[in-house]
């Protein structure tokens, strides 16, 4: 079979990027998954790393025609807000890709819709409200503590300690801060005191939840909230860093249970398939809260994802071969052989190509594999 995977490659486009360390984080994620799937003696594997060039993907993907495209693009031109155009691109091109659709990784991006749909379905999320200009700070009515985040983004982008605040002074900063820094609207929410646990969903009929993570907040978040900040997620000598490990989540059988229930729900009203994790946060009185749906979650192999598929007995090239499958199996229905049709009667992909925002042309960069990509 011949997998084109895609990532974006933009991390290097804007001068100031706040979400500069997780756009370059694909590249080690596209690297690792042709690693794990080139493994595999029927399986040709490319790389398409995408600035921002759609119509350049477009040309190339209909040209190379590959079998099933491992879909790992999680921004364009370095704005977040792209991301969707790829999945519907390549169903225009009618290629089977993995993850979600277009429809699901907008909705999750777009987080006070994806919390409207939420709240319609009687999925616990919190209370909250969206503001576009400064002056609509007056209107908020939400009790204190509050988070106020970037409401079209991603992997902590735009999260520090001050974005949670207990006054009208510090709202009305965070709000401010966020609506100059990201240019988007801020979305303002209750803030959930406890504990964080994720939940790694894979497949899709069946639907099965992974073994949850939860993540240990240390000393560094002592008489500070208790948030995974962009620091937290990215600057790995941080102290917050440091010190919020995940680790296996123990919170005995009624909770897990309602935890995935929860989960489980989200991932279903946001239609997300293949993959994806939902976040939650657990009250006092042990109610989990959907605080973030992510359907093109983090596959690093070292990343929760991967690490909870391995402790659920699937190794990184088994969890990249099933995804393949399953986006194999959407199109094709559940038959064998699965390798699609001769690879010569095609014409061989470059083992890598760039497609680099606004030269309406595809570059093909160099036969070296991996070329961007560093070991984590
Ligand atoms: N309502 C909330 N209550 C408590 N903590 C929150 C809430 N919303 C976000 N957080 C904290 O901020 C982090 C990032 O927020 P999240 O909504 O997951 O955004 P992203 O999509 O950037 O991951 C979460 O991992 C959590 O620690
Ligand atoms: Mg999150």
């Amino acid at each position: 079979m011949r997998i084109a995977i895609l990532h974006n490659h933009d991390h290097a486009l804007l001068e100031e990027d706040p979400g500069r360390e997780a756009r370059e984080d694909v590249l080690r994620v596209a690297s690792a998954m042709q690693t794990a799937l080139g493994k595999h003696p029927r399986h040709t594997v490319s790389l398409y790393g995408v600035e921002g060039d759609l119509l350049g993907l477009h040309e190339a993907i209909s040209s190379d025609k590959p079998d099933v495209v491992v879909n790992l693009c999680e921004s364009l031109a370095a704005d977040s807000r792209g991301e969707m155009l790829v999945p519907a691109m390549l169903e225009l091109l009618q290629v089977p890709y993995t993850g979600s659709s277009a429809l699901s990784l907008a909705l999750a991006l777009h987080k006070n819709k994806a919390k409207e749909i939420l709240k319609a379905r009687g999925v616990p999320t919190p209370e909250f409200c969206v503001i576009q200009h400064v002056e609509e700070l007056a209107s908020i009515d939400l009790p204190f503590p509050l988070i106020v985040k970037p409401s079209r983004e991603d992997a902590s982008v735009g999260i520090d300690f001050d974005s949670v605040v207990s006054s009208r002074q510090g709202l009305g900063r965070a709000v401010a801060r966020t609506l100059r820094t990201f240019r988007q609207p801020a979305l303002v929410e209750r803030f959930i005191e406890g504990r964080e646990i994720y939940v790694p969903i894979l497949g899709n009929a069946p639907r099965r939840p992974l073994p949850l993570s939860e993540i240990r907040f240390g000393a560094a978040f002592n008489g500070k909230p208790n948030v995974v900040s962009y620091r937290a997620k990215w600057d790995t000598l941080s102290a917050e860093c440091i010190e919020s490990p995940s680790e296996t989540a123990s919170l005995g059988k009624e909770l897990t249970a309602r935890c995935m229930a929860v989960a489980e729900a989200a991932f279903e009203a946001l239609e997300c398939r293949d993959y994806g994790r939902v976040d939650l946060r657990v009250d006092s009185s042990g109610q989990p809260w959907v605080i973030d749906i992510n359907p093109n979650c983090d596959l690093h192999p070292q990343a929760g994802f991967a690490r909870a598929a391995e402790a659920a007995g699937l190794s990184y090239a088994d969890l990249a071969l099933h995804l393949v499958d399953l986006a194999w199996e959407r199109r094709h229905g559940n038959q064998a052989p699965r390798l699609g049709r001769p690879p010569a009667a095609r014409r061989a992909a470059e083992p890598h190509r760039d497609l680099h925002a606004g030269r309406g042309v595809v570059r093909a960069r160099s036969h070296r594999r991996r070329a961007h990509a560093q070991q984590p």
